[in-house]
């Protein structure tokens, strides 16, 4: 770090940021300067680093985020790793991917990215019912050279293409499944994003699971035989997954822990 960067983040420091922090913004704004010191006051107002910088890495990307997405979160991360492990072992060489829920692009495009670094050229369907999400999914898409995604603005299954009935090998979802009184007492900085990308209602008695109940339901229809339903959860949810998944039909379910050993991501098969 040069001294007049030091210097900065030294300043940064003295007037309230946390050291790690102020060295990011140093590093993105440079040492003086408008912009530095709007984003530091953006920071100390509270708003989240993510944002303030305007990218964040996920998995193999760096991928633009902002107010009309939630952050990616390094559980999600895990939930990638699960996805491949999981089309790794099918061993398909095109497969089709489904991403519910697509936000900045963060599961979808990682599983694009990192299949076409090992020869396989899938295809992804992202969904959201954002048009705001949608259009930073495609920048991201665009940044990163990921041409074999289409993004289509449905609820869920809603208005997808039927056509897409039995076809996907894949269908990855990381859904809103915060209750609404949790999100109440939930950290602040959750207030900056969008609150559609987080709560959803509750359903057959449980916090927050109105919109995994639906996706676990309708998936089957939309598999190929064989395919697989990837999901994250809240890890209150493991029960009611479990169930829900059975009832659906699916197969050889089972309900994965996070690095923090939460339960956290369930796997179905068709
Ligand atoms: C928890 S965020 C996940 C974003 C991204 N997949 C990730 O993991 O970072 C949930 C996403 O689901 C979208 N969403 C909420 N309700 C939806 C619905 N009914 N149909 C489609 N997408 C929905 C939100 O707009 C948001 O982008």
């Amino acid at each position: 770090m040069t001294d007049a960067n030091a210097q900065a983040v030294t300043e940064l420091v003295r007037g309230g940021l946390n050291r790690r922090e102020a060295r990011w913004l140093v590093e993105e704004f440079g040492s003086h300067g408008h912009a530095l010191q709007v984003a530091a006051q953006r920071r100390r107002d509270g708003e989240p680093l993510q944002y303030v910088i305007g990218h964040w890495p996920f998995r193999s990307l760096d991928l633009e985020v902002d107010e009309r997405v939630l952050i990616p979160r390094p559980e999600t991360e895990e939930l990638v790793a699960v996805a491949i492990r999981e089309l790794a072992r099918a061993q398909l060489s095109e497969p089709l991917i489904m991403d519910l829920g697509c936000g900045s692009g963060a599961i979808g495009l990682a599983l694009l990215d990192e299949l076409r670094e090992r020869g396989v050229a899938a295809t992804l369907v992202a969904v959201d019912e954002s048009l705001d999400a949608l259009a930073l999914a495609q920048r991201n898409a665009r940044k990163h050279e990921l041409s074999r995604a289409t993004f289509v603005h449905s609820s869920w299954f809603d208005d997808l293409d039927l056509a897409l009935h039995d076809s996907i090998d894949l269908i990855v979802a990381n859904p809103p499944y915060v209750g609404d009184e949790e999100f109440a007492g939930l950290d602040a900085v959750l207030r900056y994003e969008p609150r559609s990308a987080i709560v959803a209602p509750d359903s057959l008695g449980v916090t927050g699971f109105a919109d995994l109940e639906i996706i676990i339901a309708q998936s089957i229809t939309w598999l190929k035989p064989g395919g697989v339903l990837v999901c994250e959860h809240a890890n209150t949810h493991r029960d009611a997954v479990l169930a829900a998944a059975t009832a659906a039909g699916l197969r050889d379910v089972k309900d994965l822990e996070d690095l923090s050993g939460q339960p956290r991501i369930m796997v179905a098969h068709r």
